[in-house]
């Protein structure tokens, strides 16, 4: 049932006198004041501004006339607002839903002090601010079947603000609509833009443009999509596909598409309120995209039964079924239910280590303690330098975002080395309840940092992360900056040399098979083939390559084999960087690898490092395999059945020697840092859920607790 709403004043406006108001503004406009309330509102001086672009006139036809807004959320809201500052002077608005924090991104009416209220409610006691004489029907149970006259009845025009996915009862009112003669407006925010429609009496119908009839509700959801939409111009920059499911009825949103629809839909409302200017309704639709400058407006003949469109929306129902069929699944309850120890796990997972090994388990043995297990690098992987340095490292990393994710809960942490035994080094972790703790501001990055392998910006780090960069590191360590493009052209140089040593030798060989993932985009136990950087060509050679040794070894013999992955691999991101960077201990430290506790120190501040540039809005790519194979070269340790990589290692490390003079022996860290290109991907690796994690999980009743 419709609640009429109280204006807000008893004063009558026609019992209003001149205005000190009306004589402030400077309105020659005639009449102006003689609605003053005695609140200090007036209606002519309130839209004065308005005239101009509506004639006085045209101001006073707005104010008589009466529109139905359906539902109060993103678009509706602000609908709303923006039709009661254009002065129009009656509505009907329906909404049945409270509001809600998830809602504060896109809509209008969502603060801290409307949160759990009505929205139907907010959102009038907002227009009634703006005007105060409002007539408003509200429909605080929102619309349905047998209130879709009253809803109606009266009305000017309608404007659609429902839910996208709504479309049962949104097919009804556009309906009567058709039958009742009263023109419709839908405008639908689309990523950084607004697709909209115009629906006028004895034009198209919505039912005959969107074609609903019959489909089940995953196809009606792409129909209503596509038809808004016909040439999408949104596509491009949507870079989480994750988070568009229609099936499961999600999407991302954003207020600025909030806002141009509400900016288009108004302009449409004057001129069909006014019967004034171009309008062309469906089948012509309208798309103007902001953040692709573009704006489409063409006409969908038979809408979405045009043939050509019938084709596109045969791909859409494949494509979006497949998009449905590769959601990761909800984010899983750990984070909601599980203990706080195993919700600091479940976090500090995404800590980065080398080949996304995950070296890592877990046993839990007590409610703020756990012992964690960091494997012994398997002796066979050749990249596991220097008793298998990377993998110590990697545990610091961890260790340090558990630190970071304990602060979550305002513990502070303490680890001390429990030794180790042959298979595993295990760390003693207790985290305690700490008053002083507040959240680590590197917690948001935790799961947003991302190793890129990708060309970078060569805009130069500024002095102030140059600092924050160097700060994040502590007192042991420091970090020595490459910045200049000849420097960065030469550790590009030397990293190609790293690169034709792993593409050539039968040991690294090993490695690449298991650890390259050719299945997923988001690798939960290897990394994606997708995030090397290599090129469509050069992944396919890769993988065919990769099948059989045999075939890399003929590959080898030709001139130049490993040239084309060094190139995308190497030089060319090696200069496409800010700076390439050695981190090493600081003079008069103890040389951070000396053992297993300072490595593990060391991997601390470098998963600082790594989490601050992310911080810093900069990507972050290690060069691990130049250290590692330099260490070989230097060491005249051999390390392939190959004795010319051996010799190539040399060289190597006579290079890289050159490039740093207090010694190449003391890097625990090298890679290269800088702004991340144009491309923004969702390929990357993930983690094991952490129920795989943890020793004995199903003593713990942890199993299937946790997934990305
Ligand atoms: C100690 C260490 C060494 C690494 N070395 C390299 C490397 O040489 N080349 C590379 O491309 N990535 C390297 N990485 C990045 C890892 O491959 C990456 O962090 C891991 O796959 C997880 O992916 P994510 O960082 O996107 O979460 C290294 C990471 C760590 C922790």
């Amino acid at each position: 049932m419709p609640d009429q709403c109280d204006p807000g004043s008893e004063a009558s406006p026609a019992a209003a006198g001149g205005s000190e108001a009306a004589a402030s503004s400077g309105s020659e406009a005639p009449g102006a004041g003689l609605t003053h309330l005695p609140n200090g509102f007036d209606y002519d001086t309130a839209f004065d501004r308005n005239i101009g672009w509506v004639s006085a006139w045209e101001q006073q036809l707005l104010r008589g006339k009466r529109v139905a807004i359906a539902g109060m959320g993103g678009v509706g809201g602000i609908h709303l607002l923006t039709l009661a500052r254009l002065g129009i002077g009656a509505f009907h608005l329906a909404d049945f839903d409270r509001f809600e924090l998830v809602n504060f991104n896109r809509q209008i009416g969502a603060t801290m002090r409307t949160l759990d209220l009505p929205k139907a409610e907010v959102i009038a006691g907002m227009a009634r601010d703006i005007n105060p004489e409002l007539d408003l029907t509200a429909f605080p149970n929102g619309v349905h079947d047998a209130d879709v006259d009253d809803f109606l009845r009266g009305v000017d025009l309608f404007v659609d603000g429902l839910d996208f996915f709504v479309l049962d009862i949104r097919r009804k009112i556009f309906a009567r609509c058709a039958e009742l003669g009263i023109p419709a407006i839908t405008a639908a925010p689309l990523g950084f833009s607004t697709a909209y429609l115009v629906f006028v009496p004895g034009g198209m119908t919505f039912e005959q443009y969107f074609r609903l009839e019959g489909l089940p509700a995953e196809r009606q959801y792409v129909n209503f999509f596509m038809g808004l939409a016909p040439q999408p111009l949104h596509r491009g920059y949507l870079v989480d596909p994750d988070r568009l499911n229609l099936n499961a009825q999600r999407g991302p949103s954003s207020f600025t598409g909030c806002a141009l629809c509400a900016g288009v839909a108004g302009v449409e409302a004057v001129k069909l309120l006014l019967g004034r200017g171009p309008v062309r309704p469906a089948p012509w639709y309208h798309q103007f995209d902001a953040f692709e400058q573009r704006h489409v407006r063409k006409r969908l003949i038979g809408g979405n039964a045009n043939p050509l469109q019938r084709i596109k929306l045969r791909a859409g129902y494949r494509h979006f079924a497949a998009l449905a069929r590769a959601a990761s699944p909800a984010d899983a309850d750990v984070a909601a239910t599980g203990s706080v120890v195993e919700r600091i796990l479940d976090l500090a997972r995404w800590a980065p280590s080398g080949d996304n090994e995950q070296p890592w388990r877990f046993t839990v043995t007590g409610p703020d303690a756990v012992s964690v297990h960091i494997a012994r690098p398997d002796p066979a992987n050749v990249y596991e330098y220097a008793e298998g340095q990377p993998t110590i490292l990697s545990g610091g990393m961890l260790l340090e975002t558990l630190r970071i994710a304990a602060s979550r809960f305002g513990r502070a942490m303490t680890w001390a080395h429990g030794g180790q035994d042959d298979a595993a080094h295990v760390i003693d972790v207790t985290f305690r309840e700490d008053p002083q703790v507040a959240s680590d501001p590197l917690l948001p990055f935790v799961t947003l940092r991302s190793v890129d392998r990708h060309p970078y910006r060569t805009t130069p780090l500024s002095p102030a992360q140059i600092a924050a960069l160097e700060a994040a590191l502590g007192d042991t360590l420091a970090v020595t900056w490459f910045h200049a493009p000849e420097q960065r052209k030469r550790l590009a140089r030397i990293n190609g040399m790293a690169t034709d040593i792993r593409l050539r030798i039968p040991e690294a060989y090993a490695v690449h098979r298991r650890i390259v993932d050719w299945q997923r985009t988001r690798s939960p136990t290897g990394i994606p083939a997708g995030s090397l950087g290599l090129d469509r060509m050069t992944l396919a050679l890769m993988r065919w390559a990769l099948k059989d040794w045999r075939r890399i070894a003929r590959m080898n013999r030709l001139p130049a084999a490993t040239l084309q992955a060094r190139q995308q691999m190497d030089y060319r991101p090696g200069a496409a960087a800010a700076a390439h960077f050695a981190i090493s201990r600081k003079p008069g430290e103890p040389p951070p690898g000396g053992t297993v506790p300072g490595l593990l120190a060391a991997g601390m501040a470098i998963q600082r490092f790594w989490l601050t540039a992310t911080r810093l809005g900069l990507a972050l790519h290690p060069a691990t395999a130049t250290l590692c194979f330099a260490h070989y070269g230097r060491h005249g340790i051999r390390f392939t059945e190959d004795p010319a990589r051996d010799a190539e290692a040399k060289r190597l490390a006579e290079e890289l020697d050159r490039m740093l003079p207090d010694g190449a022996d003391n890097v625990v860290f090298f890679g290269r840092i800088g702004a991340p290109g144009q491309r923004a991907t969702r390929i990357r690796s993930i983690r094991r859920p952490l129920h795989s994690l943890i020793l004995e999980a199903r003593a713990k009743g942890l199993e299937g607790a946790a997934s990305e």
